[in-house]
């Protein structure tokens, strides 16, 4: 009998190491053939630790199993899901990027071609660059780290520059709150990933490759570690990949825990040892980027989302989505929310239908207040905006924007000036001081909202002043937009910044 139980960083806190090991025990002591697969998550944070018994019917789920339930669940007594794949939020999804994850062993390379792994790679290898540059243009694949910019139209700049050595960097710093994509995919389905990484190099004339991995990732730093010397095992990785005649080889770097090494100038230059600030641009990292070399930064989810647009064809992954944003968009649903987790769905559906359909509503039971949308840096999203479509221009349009599409959920007790505040302070902790509006700007920031804390209404308008210079002068996104959840919640929540006001008059 095969029993799945998740490896997943999520699925562990929640207690399935535990689970696992009390399975071993009691398989052993009732001399029962167990074999125990720690698969990746489905994705259902809420129902973690899920366990899945594999039967003639398919994978039947146990949802929150504790260990102590673990005898009940050997002897058929625990109330069971049904078949994972027909639970209802797993149903309504459109997985292609987490097509495997949750139901493969992420480190079993023939079980990862066994669902259709490595078709791409191979397709990849019969295609010249320009043609496998022109797969993803076509696909309409856009950055997934945030700014959303045509992945094809990087990997041109790049496999068109002219230079000795050039390199794939692929940036796993995945620093916005609320958001665990990147780390899901890697510890569901690292090589996804590792072939996408291989498909950019034939793509663009890289031989090498290097995955930026957050410190604060212990569990996915080992899973990828282990998947990458199973790839060079393997041939996927190496002088020779997959017997094409190719190199491409690639090693995992850990960063130190600072929030600004997600900007790529900045990763580029932990990344060659140096202090994590941020360099102009231009020079393009795309023209002069690791070593000065030409070098395509691509967030996980973009390189991790290749291998299917080459199994499947550019056609097939544009034919998902609306407007501008084609393919499918990889959710993930938290804070104050019943059923949080990550959800893949093509782009299109409403901000109000993820929140209160997919999400359930909020986990207190309390009116929805707002939604953070894009991380630290996104703007917060009140219920009247919840019939936005999550796409990048529709978003852009209601002064939001999707980032790496992390939600935040917040109900009617959250006070939106501290929020607000949060912002700036966390600005002012997490910047590089490269320039001026970010470094004194937030500092300043956070001492102005203070002020309209005390009821002071002449630091209404020089908070508004602020925020256009930090937008306008930053160097980078960080200053440049911290203004987002701070005008956002003076914007639409204005009640939360007047009361002591009102007091006081
Ligand atoms: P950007 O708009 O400056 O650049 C986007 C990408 O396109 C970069 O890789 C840039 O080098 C490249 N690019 C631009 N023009 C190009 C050209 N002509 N040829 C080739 N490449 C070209 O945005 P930036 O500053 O890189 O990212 C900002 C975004 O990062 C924000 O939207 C924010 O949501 C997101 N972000 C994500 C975080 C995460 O944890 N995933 C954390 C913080 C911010
Ligand atoms: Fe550094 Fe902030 Fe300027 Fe970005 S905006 S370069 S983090 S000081």
């Amino acid at each position: 009998m095969r029993i799945f139980v998740p490896l997943d960083s999520a699925a562990k806190a929640l207690g399935a190491d535990e689970v696992a090991d009390a399975l071993a025990q009691q398989a052993q002591a009732r001399g029962v053939d167990v074999r125990i697969v720690r698969n990746g998550t489905r994705g259902m944070v809420w129902l973690e630790p899920l366990v899945e018994i594999d039967t003639p019917e398919g994978r039947i789920g146990y949802g929150n199993v504790t260990a102590d339930q673990v005898p009940d669940l050997l002897d058929g007594k625990l109330n069971g899901l049904g078949r994972v794949e027909d639970i209802d939020w797993f149903a309504r999804q459109t997985r292609l990027t987490f097509a495997r994850c949750g139901l493969t062993d992420p480190l079993d390379l023939d079980d990862y071609a066994a669902h259709g792994g490595l078709v791409g790679l191979r397709r990849a290898i019969g295609m010249t660059t320009a043609r496998i540059v022109q797969e993803v243009i076509d696909s309409g694949l856009r950055g997934r780290g945030g700014a959303g910019f045509p992945t094809g139209i990087k990997w041109k700049t790049v496999a068109e520059a002219e230079a000795p050595q050039k390199y794939i960097v692929c940036n796993a710093d995945e620093g916005d709150s609320g958001t665990f994509a990147d780390r899901m995919i890697i510890e569901g389905d690292p090589f996804s990933l590792i072939e996408g990484m291989a498909i950019a190099g034939l793509g663009v004339g890289a031989t090498r490759g290097y995955v930026y991995l957050r410190s604060e990732y212990p569990d996915t730093i080992h899973v990828l570690t282990q998947a990458v010397q199973i790839a060079r095992q393997r041939g996927l990785l190496g002088p020779d990949v997959l017997d094409s005649g190719r190199a491409f080889d690639m090693e995992v770097r850990t960063g130190a825990g600072a929030y600004v090494c997600g900007e790529e100038t900045s990763l580029l230059n932990s990344l060659e040892g140096k202090r994590g600030t941020v360099r102009a641009k231009p020079p393009l990292p795309a023209l002069q980027g690791f070593l000065g070399r030409p070098t395509v930064v691509n967030n996980v989810i973009s390189l991790a989302t290749v291998p299917v647009i080459f199994e499947r064809g550019a056609q097939h992954y544009a034919d998902f989505g609306l407007g501008r944003s084609r393919g499918t968009v990889t959710l993930q649903i938290a804070g104050n929310v019943r059923r949080g987790g990550l959800f893949e769905t093509a782009f299109g559906m409403t901000l109000g239908e993820v929140v209160n359909d997919i999400g359930g509503g909020t986990a207190s039971g309390r009116p929805v207040k707002a939604v953070q949308v894009g991380g630290p840096l996104g703007a917060y999203m009140p219920v009247s905006k919840f019939d936005t479509p999550m796409g990048y221009e529709e978003f852009d349009s209601q002064g939001g924007l999707i980032g790496h599409a992390g939600l935040v959920v917040f109900d009617d007790t959250a006070d939106m000036l501290r929020m607000a505040r949060f912002a700036m302070e966390f600005c002012a902790v997490e910047s590089c001081g490269k320039c001026t509006p970010c470094r004194i700007g937030a500092v300043r920031g956070v001492e102005t909202i203070d002020r309209i804390a005390q009821g002071d209404p002449a630091a209404i308008p020089l908070l508004t002043d602020l925020c256009e210079t930090m937008k306008d002068g930053s160097l980078c996104a960080l200053g440049g937009f911290t203004p987002f959840p701070v005008m956002s919640a003076l914007t639409h929540f204005p009640d939360d910044f007047a009361t002591l006001q009102e007091a006081a008059e």
